[in-house]
């Protein structure tokens, strides 16, 4: 079957954030967004019959998650990723935003130490200081263009009072798959130190050739009964609109204190639409995604080779995951501000790398989910922006 991700959709009209914030964010409402993390494309037509079955049913009342859509994760990880899961370990959530805000106010009590790994996706530390815990900051090591853990920091900084550590797998940004070896000398970490860890892995299935996702707490019994892992469907099949998420906890200590936090805000269980969806992407999707995957590695090769030959000075490593480029702009000697203005006098809407952290300075974030011919366009303007 064949899967159309060349024809433009027009999304002005859908109240999208990308494009109906641009001017509340770029000053401008013509730049290209190649920011906020979803796609430009259409989701799978499984995805849209499913929803419009449903939507011939006319009543909406409250809703009970469908056992079905559980049994459709649990087997989703197992296919995918061979983790056995018992769907009674899965909780519904409202995003996996709101999952991080809930796993620090379950996990760490106030002023306690959490752990978090930047550059990274800003929600894990913001999660941190909005619940007034203890940011606990391991820097990554940018090396050869990729980033690694530096364990030895890591150590170092760890407190009795440190009590929990969120992990983003595969990483945002910088589109890293952490390696068999790096989780467990983390995992090893971890139980030394006592830490809970949330693993989020909102990107595990939008990996690319050559790299391989595996689930943090598939590793070990050990590491199983201390891991919370945060995923949903939103990312790999561009429904986050549908602010659905899950939960995966194996140990029922952990799970109680996830459950009791999210019922303390009625955050518990998901919307009437998205587990609909999410139950087709992940029984039917799987051709869509595989097609997905190869345009979305096409145009992080075109835009790899684009820049590698018109901005030599750039640095631009092909992700192993996620459909955002991370592009080392230190080069040019600019600040932030002057850096991320540059592009949108250009035309583009990008991500400044220090929203991720201060170890971002320099960088910025392209997302490069869009049709090719558009991004062709796109790269055209950013050799403009970012030009020695
Ligand atoms: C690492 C990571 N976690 C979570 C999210 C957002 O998750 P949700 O929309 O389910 O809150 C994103 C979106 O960019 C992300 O990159």
């Amino acid at each position: 079957m064949s899967f159309d991700f060349d024809t433009p959709v027009d999304r002005l009209p859908s109240h999208s954030v990308k494009y109906g914030l641009r001017r509340l964010k770029f000053g401008r409402e013509d730049v290209v967004p190649l920011w906020v993390a979803d796609m430009d494309f259409a989701a799978p037509e499984c995805v849209r019959e499913a929803l419009r079955r449903r939507i011939e049913h006319p009543v909406f009342g409250y809703t009970l998650t469908p056992p079905s859509a559980l049994a459709a994760i649990a087997d989703w990880q197992a296919r995918r990723h061979g983790w056995q899961v018992d769907p009674d370990w899965i909780q519904m959530l409202p995003g996996v935003v709101p999952g991080l805000d809930l796993c620090v106010q379950a996990f760490a009590g106030p002023g306690q130490g959490v752990v978090v790994q930047t550059p990274v996706y800003n929600p894990l530390f913001e999660a941190v200081q909005r619940n007034g815990r203890r940011l606990v900051i391991n820097p990554l090591a940018w090396r050869d263009g990729a980033h690694g853990m530096d364990f030895d920091h890591l150590a170092s900084v760890l407190t009795p009072d440190t009590r929990l550590l969120l992990l983003c797998s595969p990483h945002n940004p910088g589109g890293r798959v952490w390696r068999q070896d790096e989780l467990a000398h983390l995992g090893a970490l971890c139980v030394e130190h006592d830490l809970i860890v949330v693993s989020d892995e909102i990107h595990a299935d939008l990996v690319y050739p050559g790299a391989k996702h595996l689930p943090l707490a598939a590793l070990s019994p050990e590491l199983a009964a201390r891991t919370v892992t945060l995923n949903s469907a939103g990312k790999t099949f561009n429904i986050a609109g549908l602010n659905t998420a899950y939960a995966i906890v194996s140990n029922p200590d952990l799970g109680r204190r996830l459950r009791d936090a999210a019922h303390t805000l009625h955050l518990e269980g998901a919307n009437l639409f998205g587990p609909v969806a999410l139950e087709a992407a992940y029984r039917q999707g799987e051709d869509w995604l595989a097609a997905l995957l190869d345009y979305l590695k096409g145009n992080a090769e075109l835009a790899c080779d684009h820049i590698g030959t018109h901005l030599p000075h750039i640095g631009c490593t092909m992700p192993e995951a996620t459909f955002l480029l991370w592009l080392d702009c230190r080069a040019l000697g600019l600040d932030d501000a002057a850096l991320r203005q540059r592009l949108v006098d250009a035309g583009l809407g990008l991500s400044p790398g220090i929203q991720f952290g201060p170890e971002g300075s320099g960088f910025m974030r392209m997302n490069f989910a869009l049709p090719r011919q558009e991004l062709a366009r796109a790269l055209r303007a950013l050799e403009r922006g970012l030009a020695a």
